[in-house]
């Protein structure tokens, strides 16, 4: 199937700042806390810090943020993420403005995922629960968890911009989609 016209030169406004940075802030945040894992010092500590930053403000930002931002609109329930996963191995996947069924569903698992990492590092730091080995492998296990997760995320975004023509990862970065008939414009 063909995909949807897009007006490449009528853009609209999609990921806000938040968002954004907070992705910006995932990537190189969990790649600088993978290379600093057991440096001296409190690098890794202090990485992890600014990631659990981010993931509390996008957590909170999913509830109360811009349209595209919000869980309740873009995570959609069984029988639609179906439709649109059988849509897909068919060939016929529809574009969203927003993020996708699938794609929806994998963002929840990323971030709870990063929950687990970031919270489980932060255990060990703590009196209370440094030492427990179930502590440090959690947070071990849960960044290989992450690691398995991060190239279906890619491979997702690859390829829906081959499929749909429209540059993903540019849209993450500056915000804006190519508008097609019958988009919702997010306010
Ligand atoms: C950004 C996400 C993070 C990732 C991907 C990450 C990843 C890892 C990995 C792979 C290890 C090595 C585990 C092992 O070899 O047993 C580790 C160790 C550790 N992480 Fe994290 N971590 C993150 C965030 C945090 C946070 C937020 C904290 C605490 C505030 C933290 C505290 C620790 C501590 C205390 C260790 C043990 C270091 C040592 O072996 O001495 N991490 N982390
Ligand atoms: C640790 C690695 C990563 C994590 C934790 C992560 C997490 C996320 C999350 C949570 C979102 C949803 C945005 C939001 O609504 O807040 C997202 C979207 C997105 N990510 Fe990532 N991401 C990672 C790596 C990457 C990489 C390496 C790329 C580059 C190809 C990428 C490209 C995108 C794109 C293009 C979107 C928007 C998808 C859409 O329009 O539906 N991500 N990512």
């Amino acid at each position: 199937m063909t995909a949807p016209p897009l007006n490449q030169r009528e853009r609209v406004k999609v990921y806000d700042p938040l968002v954004r940075l907070a992705h910006l802030v995932f990537i190189g945040g969990v790649a600088a806390a993978w290379f600093t894992r057991h440096a001296p010092g409190s690098w890794h500590e202090w990485i992890g810090y600014a990631v659990m930053t981010a993931l509390a403000l996008r957590l909170l930002w999913g509830f109360v943020g811009t349209s595209a931002a919000r869980f309740l609109r873009f995570v959609r329930g069984p029988s639609a993420t179906l439709r649109y996963a059988s849509e897909l191995l068919h060939g016929r996947a529809p574009r969203h403005l927003g993020h996708n069924p699938l794609g929806a569903w994998m963002i929840v698992a990323l971030l709870l995922t990063l929950v687990v990492v970031v919270v489980s590092g932060w255990m060990f730091t703590t009196d209370r629960w440094f030492g427990y080995s179930w502590v440090i492998r959690t947070h071990e296990i849960a960044t290989w968890v992450l690691f398995a997760l991060v190239p279906l995320h890619v491979g997702g975004v690859i390829h829906a911009t081959r499929v749909h023509r429209e540059n993903l990862v540019a849209a993450m970065l500056h915000g804006r989609k190519p508008a097609a008939a019958g988009d919702d414009v997010p306010p």
